[in-house]
């Protein structure tokens, strides 16, 4: 065997929000855990909730993105994973049912039980992008969530279908491409968020995680462990400034900066004698005015943002099933008082949510508006066993290199015990 350590297996992933572009690259150490190695981001104007509205910007974009990542990493990628949201996208229920072929389940069985899950009319104009085992009954026995290996005749399947809008899809993909990369998969954005925000413990207790956007919130319901619902809301982080923009007659730009650095969801958490510099709009001088109404504009939205997700959990009858609560992440998360507004609306608990899961430059990428993007490789990773097959073999040449190394010094002790 050589001695060269091996090159780490490296993928990347590729958000592409309706604020900013995230790409995000990673390399799969030896344990098979991420290292992210380089991130770029772009500011975005060619998304607007989720679906592409301008192909040329929303290409520059991902070029920009690229290039920074490449730039941060030493590493040059021709294929990405690549986060959809959007209105465009819709979910539901399906079963299939097969004859176990062998009297114990076996990975073909399962293949083509999902197969026949699947076997449900899709309209022309939609893609399925995922299908999402939720639980296996053999002869009847529910609650199975691996089932190979077990002894049967009868393997039935409950999975989640979640599809796309062929046109949305395909424009996603057309500026990726430009940008000069190919697509290794499409990826619900919400399923790449609760990836990296995630435990497997609150999977199984039943969460709720909503990537909270510049242009859309995006929610996934898991239950025991398997998603069982997606939805997305057509509200924002640009709603919440367009408000502070008209309701205190300010720039858009200047309302984004009041929002991030004064902003707050509860009025009440704010000091009344606390005041704050408006700039003025068309040439009108900058006023001082208490920090509170900014608050108080940002509450009515927060307040309608919360309860529209709220309606979505009972419209969805899961909400009892929540038992660790509600995750918030996405950029739009990190306005102060969210949580605290959230556990008010919810009664259920609710937590922020970032990037856990990762290594590397972990310091770039803990806040929540990266959460999709860092979701993305660690969905990646999952779908390329390949990989972390590749990775530890990382190991084994290390080990081999340990020996070579441990080789050389008892031959240089040889070599000195020889002289002296
Ligand atoms: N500290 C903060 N407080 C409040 N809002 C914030 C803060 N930081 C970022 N935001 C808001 O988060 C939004 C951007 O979030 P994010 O980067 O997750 O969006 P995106 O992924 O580009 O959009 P989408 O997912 O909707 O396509 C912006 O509206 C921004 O104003
Ligand atoms: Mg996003």
């Amino acid at each position: 065997m050589s001695n060269i350590k091996p090159k780490a297996p490296v993928l990347a992933g590729l958000d592409i929000g309706s604020t900013k572009v995230c790409f995000v690259i990673g390399t799969v150490n030896p344990d098979g855990k991420i290292d992210v190695a380089g991130v770029g981001t772009a500011p975005n104007t060619g998304i607007r909730q989720g679906v592409v509205v301008n192909i040329e910007a929303t290409t520059e974009s991902i070029r920009k993105a690229k290039e920074e990542a490449e730039l941060m990493s030493g590493y040059t990628m021709s294929e990405v994973w690549v986060g959809v949201s959007g209105t465009h996208i819709t979910s539901f229920d399906s079963k299939g049912m097969v004859a176990i072929k062998n009297k114990e389940v076996t990975n073909q069985d399962i293949e083509r039980v999902i197969e026949a899950a699947k076997a449900v009319a899709v309209p022309a104009d939609r893609n399925v992008l995922h299908v999402l085992p939720r639980e296996y009954k053999v002869d009847g026995q529910d609650g199975i969530t691996d089932p190979i290996g077990m002894s049967g005749v009868r393997l039935e399947a409950s999975v989640h279908i979640v599809t796309g809008g062929y046109t949305a899809l395909q424009n996603s993909i057309k500026c990726v491409e430009k940008a000069g990369l190919r697509v290794s998969g499409l990826v619900l954005n919400q399923l790449a968020a609760s990836a990296a925000v995630l435990s497997e413990d609150e999977k199984n207790l039943g969460v709720c995680v909503v990537d909270m956007g510049g242009g859309t919130c995006d929610a996934v319901y898991f239950v025991n462990g398997s998603v069982a619902h997606t939805s997305i809301i057509p509200i924002g982080g640009h709603h919440f400034t367009h408000d502070v923009a008209v309701g205190l007659r300010t720039p858009q730009v200047a309302a984004e900066d009041l929002k991030k650095k004064y902003g707050c969801a509860m009025a009440s958490m704010v000091n009344e004698n606390e005041t704050i510099e408006v700039e003025g709009v068309g040439g009108r001088k900058a006023r001082l005015i208490p920090r509170k109404d900014l608050a108080d504009v940002l509450e009515a939205r927060a307040e309608e943002t919360l309860n529209l997700i709220a309606n979505d959990m009972r419209m969805s009858s899961l909400l009892p099933m929540m038992g660790s609560g509600l995750v918030l992440t996405g950029g739009a998360s990190q306005l102060d008082g969210l949580v605290e507004m959230g556990e008010f609306i919810f009664d259920i608990p609710v937590r922020r949510g970032g990037p856990n899961k990762v290594g590397g430059l972990i310091d770039v990428v803990k806040s929540g508006e990266h959460a999709a993007a860092v979701g993305l490789l660690l969905y990646g990773l999952s779908q390329r066993k390949d990989l972390l097959l590749q990775s530890q073999q990382q190991t084994g040449e290390m080990i081999n290199l340990g020996e070579s190394f441990d080789g050389i010094a008892q031959k240089v002790k040889d070599f000195f015990g020889q002289i002296f």
